[in-house]
């Protein structure tokens, strides 16, 4: 059959649904892997010309891709091929592609990535292609055969290639798309910068044929005196003996999985450094099998609800938070290197935080790792962010499998408080339904962390009402309200409205903010100006000191970021300012209010 290797290429079917891959290996960061960051060709591919053509599948080469999976190379003069990855430029990964060249700052659409590298696979062993992290769709194939596909912008997905892997050279192509859509999730209207790209590490991992592929080792539900858990084998040996000890607090048990490679086990707690984030205690923990072993250092608390109050370890705790989205300001990007979640952690730690809502989607797994070790409860979420397309069965089995993914990968991190199943979602029927099953998700898969969601307030003759019926299946209470911002009350009226609260749980105010400019000052009548945003800081604080079983607040936010909702050329120039700090890492007056505030608190829950 004549083939003409010209972008009239044949349209590629992926018969694969956008969540086949089964699961992830835990803690990926323990186990044998080449890194396989660095400088990625690309091609930017507005029309889907690689993808497509206008002849339809071939299904007898389906396993076989085309199109610019192929990487074809020109191999005669007179042969035509129409792209060329060697000779196309490179961006890095980890990376959104958004802040690496001006003119992609505004691309919405596919990209076509490809790197290739030598390995030489080890007879026995099997390899794994991870990815923790591609905006928003992505298409992969190893060596012009296909991997499979993954939606979600913010969970890790992987693949085995063990078949697939040369003995030698390799080469892989991804196929990334950032378009929004309305039966995505997030949806296709939300205030940041819809980066797009691969966004985090890429690594090949190495296993021994039957691996630990999961586990979770937790103090059980409300149990400081028992340890619980389970472990996962995944291979052909499966019914192993697996040792799990914790030499530093002189525990350890040994329990043989079953048939399906999995073995439950508990163990009776002695003397335990419980963690918390004034002393964030970390064990290291080692389990072994016969034919592998993973370590992993891992913190021990229990977090509950009590009446109105949130128990930490079984004492009453302030969560001191404030939110945060997963942005650098300084490039401005998504983080590349650790160091970027450092500093933003760090400057929380400025606040005088014990905690932070991670906003508004499932940040790298690097930050929860990080949270663990430098003290600071974490708030996680999934992007189920304002008018989502409830109705839509697959865009609810989209959700599901993000809030699935984010418990899977940090269920082990002491840090991880509260699971988020949303932000900000307009009461309807059909709203109401989506998010009870995500509420029965979360809690079906944990239920050893509590659940809650962003709510919304209403307002009627002064009074902020929260009656959300979804609040009956949360642990805790939350709800966003900007009085004195997006109200036309000024921050010194607010103190008027008070407080009705249908629900006798923990409430935390999950967002407040007021914008500025860093380094604008004038009255504190003036829009935009710090005095404006310190004033609103103040009487906020006043006024949700009313709330008698407030346990937290998390304001909007920790730094300013960038978003294309926001341009207001004075102000804002494609940044939302409600940071506390500022692009250029500035801190602005109403900073040193809240860290009063938590100072204070700080006091009043030390006695508890
Ligand atoms: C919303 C939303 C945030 C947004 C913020 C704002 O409530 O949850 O994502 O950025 O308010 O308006 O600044």
């Amino acid at each position: 059959m004549y083939k003409r290797y010209s972008l009239l290429l044949i349209t590629l079917i992926f018969t694969f649904n956008a969540f086949s891959q089964t699961g992830f290996t835990q803690n990926i960061y323990a186990r044998n892997y080449v890194n396989l960051d660095g400088r990625w060709h690309y091609i930017v591919d507005l029309y889907e010309t690689g993808f497509r053509g206008f002849h339809g599948a071939r299904a007898d080469e389906e396993e076989k891709l085309s199109g610019f999976f192929e990487n074809k190379q020109q191999q005669s003069k007179s042969e035509l091929i129409e792209y060329n990855f060697e000779k196309s430029p490179t961006l890095n990964v980890p990376g959104d592609w958004n802040s690496q060249d001006d003119k992609l700052l505004y691309y919405e659409g596919t990209i076509w990535y490809q790197r290739s590298f030598n390995v030489h696979p080890q007879p026995g062993k099997r390899y794994f292609l991870r990815f923790n992290a591609v905006n928003y769709e992505a298409y992969v194939s190893l060596n012009d055969i296909k991997l499979g596909v993954h939606a979600g912008g913010f969970t890790p997905f992987e693949f085995e290639v063990t078949k697939q892997l040369n003995d030698g050279n390799n080469f892989i192509v991804v196929k990334v798309n950032n378009t929004r859509k309305k039966e995505n999730i997030p949806t296709d209207n939300f205030d940041w910068w819809n980066y797009g790209g691969i966004t985090r590490d890429v690594l090949l991992v190495e296993t021994p044929s039957t691996f630990i592929k999961d586990y979770k080792i937790q103090l059980a539900k409300n149990d400081l005196k028992n340890m619980e858990g389970f472990i996962q084998l995944d291979g052909t040996d499966l019914s192993q003996q697996i040792k799990i000890n914790i030499p530093e607090a002189g525990l350890q048990t040994t329990v043989t999985t079953d048939a399906t490679g999995k073995a439950h086990f508990t163990i009776p707690v002695k003397q335990l450094t419980y963690w918390t984030p004034e002393n964030p205690k970390l064990y290291t923990v080692h389990i072994t099998s016969t034919t592998d072993s993973v370590n992993e250092a891992i913190g021990f608390r229990t977090i509950e609800t009590k009446g109105v109050d949130i128990l930490l370890n079984g004492r009453s705790i302030f969560l001191r938070g404030v939110c945060s989205h997963e942005e650098n300001p300084f490039i401005p990007g998504r983080p590349r290197a650790t160091s970027d979640i450092i500093m933003l952690l760090t400057w929380a730690k400025e606040l005088n935080c014990n905690f932070v809502r991670l906003a508004h989607y499932p940040h790298n797994e690097n930050t929860s790792r990080l949270a663990d070790s430098m003290g600071l409860l974490l708030w996680e979420e999934v992007p189920v962010y304002w008018t989502i397309d409830w109705t839509n069965d697959s865009t609810l089995r989209n959700a599901q499998h993000q809030i699935t993914d984010l418990i899977q990968r940090d269920k082990n991190r002491a840090s991880t408080i509260i699971w988020s199943i949303g932000n900000e979602t307009p009461n309807s029927p059909e709203r109401e339904k989506f998010m009870e099953a995500m509420a029965d998700s979360a809690h079906a898969l944990d239920n050893t962390r509590l659940v809650s969601a962003a709510l919304l307030a209403h307002t009627a003759n002064d009074t902020i009402t929260i009656n959300d019926a979804l609040g009956k299946k949360l642990d805790i209470v939350s709800f966003n309200e900007y009085y004195g911002w997006y109200t036309k009350e000024m921050p010194w009226e607010i103190n008027k409205f008070n407080f009705n609260i249908t629900y006798n749980k923990p409430v935390i105010i999950s967002e407040l903010g007021a914008g500025a400019l860093g380094g604008f000052h004038a009255d504190s009548a003036t829009r935009f100006s710090e005095e404006y945003q310190q004033r609103f800081y103040q009487d906020q604080i006043q006024m949700i000191s009313k709330i008698s079983n407030l346990r937290g607040t998390t304001p909007w936010l920790l730094v300013d970021f960038r978003s294309p909702k926001r341009m207001n050329p004075e102000y804002q120039d494609g940044w939302n300012r409600k940071g506390l700090i500022s692009e250029t890492g500035q801190k602005k007056k109403a900073f040193y209010v809240l860290q009063d505030f938590y100072t204070n608190k700080e006091k009043e829950y030390s006695n508890k």
